[in-house]
């Protein structure tokens, strides 16, 4: 049987994902100082054990000033390698590539968890022992009003910045990820350098697209250079603001192919986010895979291979993306935590010979299988009988 599009391996660079499902990265927002626990080894193997290709530990901090909350996971220190590296064992043992999204949240950063109020820390979150710390961006204009006014990065912070890229990509790389995605979406510090509505700057890092693009396109470059070149890189954009003079789907295809020039393998094609939430956000009208086009104009205009995301629930969705050409991987997130083991499902949903658990660690796969076969007698008796 020919396997249907969603379930046909994809090799990028050394390494081979067994299906095109990943796991979107995800804030868990409830690391302490940064590291990795239990929480996140137990929420990110469900995904490797449900079937997923690729699994993404959330956005990452590179820098501890460029989390978005005191909940999220970082990777600015040797410290932090560890917790991770356990995660991404399991993951790889359980047949996922382990994947990681490194980030800077820029202005975007100090900010409450989303259940706190998502909003910018506040003195009462200082009274609690969560003091509100000094955020930098492309330029010093606040994300909105009552939000904190970051510092505008000068040529010193832009080489820290840089180093830190580097430093959490080597430590990712040593760690055993497989992927690394560099978080250049949904309003956070690259992403405030490309859009106009963001980046004032009147120096080499502002102006024009090339300007704009500059900052985002040295991290990219220096992150290529410090990850293992068998391994494949990928890159988060908001490929539209939407928002009245922002960042356009024009913008996004002529960063892809800047992306692609510097050795980047996949672009992955979320969007908004700048001024708000992008879960939430305004930036396209909401329906299901709604942002699947943006995967599809940026694969054929800039000739790289995309991962569409956003509402994406079933399996014949999932499979028509791929089978289409809109895009060559598709990433769940809130579906899959929903069903952790929807990968299997979408398996036996799309036909597979085994109905996908065959592909299941034997601790589950070998009983259900049993049982299948059990009630499949079941119901034709039943059927005959009745
Ligand atoms: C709880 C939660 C945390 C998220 N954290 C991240 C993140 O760390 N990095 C990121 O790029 N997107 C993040 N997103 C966005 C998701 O990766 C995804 O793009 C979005 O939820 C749309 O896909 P879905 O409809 O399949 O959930 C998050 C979304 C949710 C719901």
């Amino acid at each position: 049987m020919t396997l249907p599009p969603l379930f046909t391996p994809i090799a990028l660079r050394g390494v081979t994902a067994r299906n095109r499902i990943a796991l979107s990265p995800m804030c868990q927002y409830c690391a302490t100082d940064g590291l990795a626990d239990d929480w996140h080894l137990v929420h990110l193997g469900k995904f490797a054990q449900g079937g997923a290709g690729i699994v993404f530990v959330e956005a990452t901090a590179v820098e501890a000033r460029g989390r978005i909350t005191y909940g999220d996971l970082g990777l600015w220190s040797d410290a932090h390698a560890g917790p991770l590296a356990r995660i991404a064992r399991f993951l790889a043992a359980h047949g996922a590539l382990p994947a990681i999204q490194l980030a800077h949240a820029g202005r975007k950063a100090s900010m409450q968890r989303p259940w706190q109020g998502n909003g910018a820390l506040t003195e009462a979150d200082q009274a609690g022992g969560e003091r509100a710390w000094p955020v930098v961006a492309a330029s010093a204009v606040p994300l909105d009003e009552g939000w904190l006014v970051p510092e505008a990065l000068d040529a010193p912070g832009l080489a820290t910045v840089r180093a830190a890229w580097r430093d959490a990509t080597l430590r990712a790389a040593a760690a055993g990820f497989a992927v690394l995605e560099v978080h250049s979406a949904h309003g956070y510090l690259l992403h405030s350098f490309l859009s106009p509505l963001a980046n004032r700057r009147n120096d080499a890092y502002g102006g024009d697209l090339a300007g704009r693009m500059r900052f985002p396109l040295e991290v990219v470059e220096t992150v290529r250079a410090a990850w293992p070149a068998d391994r494949p890189l990928f890159v988060r954009i908001s490929s539209v603001d939407g928002l009245d003079g922002g960042w356009t789907l024009e913008d996004s295809v002529a960063y892809a192919r800047e992306l692609k020039a510097r050795g980047v393998d996949v672009v992955d094609c979320s969007s908004g986010g700048l001024a708000g939430s992008a879960t939430a956000g305004r930036a396209a009208p909401r329906g299901l895979g709604f942002q699947v086009p943006y995967a599809a104009r940026i694969r054929a205009d800039a000739g790289i291979a995309t991962m569409a995301v956003g509402l994406i629930l079933e399996p014949a969705q999932a499979d028509a993306i791929v089978a289409s050409g809109q895009a060559d991987i598709v990433a769940i997130g809130r579906e899959l935590m929903n069903q952790p083991n929807w990968p299997v499902h979408a398996a036996r949903a799309l036909g597979l010979p085994d109905r996908g658990f065959g592909e299941w660690p034997q601790q589950y796969g070998w009983w259900l299988e049993r049982r299948e076969r059990q009630l499949d007698r079941i119901w034709s008796e039943s059927s005959a009988g009745g």
